[in-house]
């Protein structure tokens, strides 16, 4: 099963990527980690990432497009996989097209978690991370068991530089602008399949897997 989740920032796609790699035993891939990841170790790629993300702009497609392709072509994936947050432009997704198809992969569905703007401004404001895994927690709705401390792997919670104000407007203008024209090129696919995201984590999941199922 190889899948996308996509949705606006916020939408919970980390959250339900996690809980659906478990399920279906996928391996999961997502720019916006492996970029948080580079960031942390101060690599050539984090220090160029950083000049975007920080402000809440995409990472050059260059530079994302190499890196995905890198990683699809180079990694086994027993059970499939699920990208997330990547494709996010047209000419990353075209990009994907092209590398799927020279790898002879095709992908078995497009999530779409959708979910109003005042809720998603909401999770991320509230959002925190694990400075050591990535784990993503809520204050409200997903605390972790020990405050500030993740549960599993007993890291410090932080809050992501771009959930701050001005970055997540700067993240909701591109999403609306670059990615949700996206969304039809995978409906003309027959592989878009749209999940009501503002419910609880685990109703999203049910719905996801009884939409995949279908
Ligand atoms: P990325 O990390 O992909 O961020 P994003 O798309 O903005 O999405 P988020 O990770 O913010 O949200 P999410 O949907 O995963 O929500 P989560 O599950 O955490 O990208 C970050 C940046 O990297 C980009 O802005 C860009 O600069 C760069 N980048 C990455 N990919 C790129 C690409 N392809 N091209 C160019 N640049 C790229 O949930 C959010 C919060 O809500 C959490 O606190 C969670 O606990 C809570 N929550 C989740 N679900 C629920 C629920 N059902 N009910 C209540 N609370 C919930
Ligand atoms: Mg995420």
């Amino acid at each position: 099963m190889n899948l996308l989740i996509m949705g606006k920032p916020g939408a919970g796609k980390g959250t339900q990527a996690k809980k659906l790699l478990e399920h279906y035993k996928l391996t999961h891939i997502s720019t916006g980690d492996i970029y948080r990841e580079e960031m942390k170790n101060n690599s050539k790629i984090g220090i160029e990432a950083k000049k975007y993300i920080s402000q809440g702009n995409l990472v050059p497609d260059d530079m994302t497009n190499e890196i995905v392709k890198k990683v699809l072509s180079t990694h086994k994936y027993p059970n499939g996989f699920m990208l997330d947050g990547y494709p996010r432009t047209d000419a990353q997704a075209d990009a994907l097209d092209a590398t799927l198809n020279d790898l002879g992969i095709k992908l078995t569905a497009v999530i779409n978690v959708d979910v109003r703007d005042d809720v998603l401004l909401h999770r991320m404001a509230g959002r925190r991370v694990c400075s050591n895994c990535g784990h993503p927690y809520h204050v409200d709705y997903h605390p972790p068991k020990v405050k500030g401390i993740c549960d599993f792997c007993g890291g410090h919670l932080v809050q992501r530089p771009d959930d701050l104000e001005d970055a997540v407007m700067n993240r909701l203008n591109i999403y609306n602008e670059k990615t949700r024209p996206l969304l039809q090129h995978y409906q003309k696919q027959g592989l878009l399949r749209i999940i009501d995201g503002g419910k609880t984590s685990d109703e999203v999941f049910n719905d996801i897997v009884s939409k995949l199922g279908e």
